[in-house]
């Protein structure tokens, strides 16, 4: 049996992707093998398709570290044939052939089981962005933030960003958008922010130790110096999630926010979080947090990905891409 895949293969230290037909693999104890419905685009799955170091394990290689499906084989008492699951992160995309395959082989301690309040186009259309924007509000929830001053987001026209603003904005705060994209306003106005900020404009007069206060907390998917600055402009005992890094994987900042404000900054890795902390969150998207992201995902084919990929590494992408398999 065979299966097609997204195939991401290196030649002099050139990568790139083309849609190959694989051997079907063979799921071991434990393990489930899943037919794939869907995949979504994250911007891991962009830096594995082009090579970026310390992302994929070895080439050639399957990226998507997301997918929603139906059993299809199973070798563990804990899932059945014909069952709905998700599985996202771990090593999924990372050294086990991800989603972008039609059949993913996959431990069944990765896989929860598809709510039955999402579809499986719902579902991707949250996706590992989704699911790590759920990890981040859960985060600064529990820890605290202040209610009587707009959330920010940035990177909020992203995966992560765009889905943050919206469950936000659905469970009362006012939403203030930190963005690189000029023309995007009725969009990010759609999805629930308030106040849209330009990203050059943030970040003028430089990042001082300390801030006038703006935010009661928030969710960083950029990193850098946009992450100093919210985090000089965070109120007493606000929660910044951090969780991306886009704009930098360094930042400069002092321990004046912590020491005179008592803020937190949270770290949020959602691909090896717990399997029960998925679920959990996985059934707040379904339930109480669930958004249409209907108008702000768009469905692609397989041979569509190299353009779509090119897009996300370049920050040009808006809202959600998932992949639709079988066609
Ligand atoms: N920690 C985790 O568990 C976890 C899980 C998923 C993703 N992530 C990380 O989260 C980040 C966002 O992922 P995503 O899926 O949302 O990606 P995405 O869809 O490409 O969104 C990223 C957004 O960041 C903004 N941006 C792009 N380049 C920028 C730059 N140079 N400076 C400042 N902002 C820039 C853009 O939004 P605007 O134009 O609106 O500013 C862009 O749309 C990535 O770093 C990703 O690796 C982490």
């Amino acid at each position: 049996m065979e299966y097609r895949a997204y195939y991401i293969e290196e030649k002099d230290g050139v990568f790139s992707g083309s849609i190959k037909i694989l051997d079907t693999p063979e799921p071991n104890d434990n393990e489930v093998l899943i037919s794939v419905s869907y995949s979504s685009l994250n911007f891991k799955d962009a830096l594995c398709a082009t090579g970026v170091k310390g992302v994929a394990a070895s080439y050639p290689f399957v990226p998507g570290i997301d997918a929603v499906g139906t059993v299809a084989k199973s070798k563990t008492d804990a899932f059945a044939e014909g069952d709905k699951v998700i599985c996202s992160g771990y090593k999924l995309g990372m050294s086990v052939n991800g989603g972008f395959g039609n059949l993913i082989c996959v431990p069944s301690e990765w896989i929860v089981p598809l709510p039955k309040t999402l579809s499986d186009f719902e579902a991707m259309s949250y996706g590992v962005a989704g699911l790590t924007s759920a990890a981040c509000i859960k985060s600064i929830l529990d820890k605290g933030v202040i209610d009587s001053l707009p959330m920010v987001v940035s990177g909020a026209t992203g995966g992560v960003g765009s889905v943050a603003a919206g469950i936000l904005s659905k469970i009362g705060f006012s939403v203030t958008a930190v963005t690189g994209k000029s023309n995007e306003d009725k969009f990010l106005h759609q999805i629930g922010c308030e106040n849209i900020i330009n990203r050059e404009e943030f970040l003028e007069g430089g990042v001082k130790p300390l801030d006038k206060t703006a935010f009661g907390g928030g969710v960083d998917t950029v990193g850098g110096d946009i992450l100093a600055k919210i985090l000089s402009q965070t109120a007493q005992k606000g929660s910044i999630a951090c969780c991306g890094n886009v704009a930098g994987a360094s930042f400069q900042s002092s321990v004046f926010p912590f020491i005179l404000r008592g803020i937190s900054l949270l770290g949020i890795d959602s691909a090896e979080s717990s399997i029960e902390l998925k679920k959990h969150l996985w059934e707040k998207l379904g339930d109480e947090w669930k958004l249409d992201l209907s108008e702000q995902t768009k469905t692609i084919q397989l041979d569509q990905l190299n353009s779509e990929i090119e897009k996300i590494i370049k920050g040009l992408q808006l809202g959600r891409v998932v992949i639709k398999h079988g066609e």
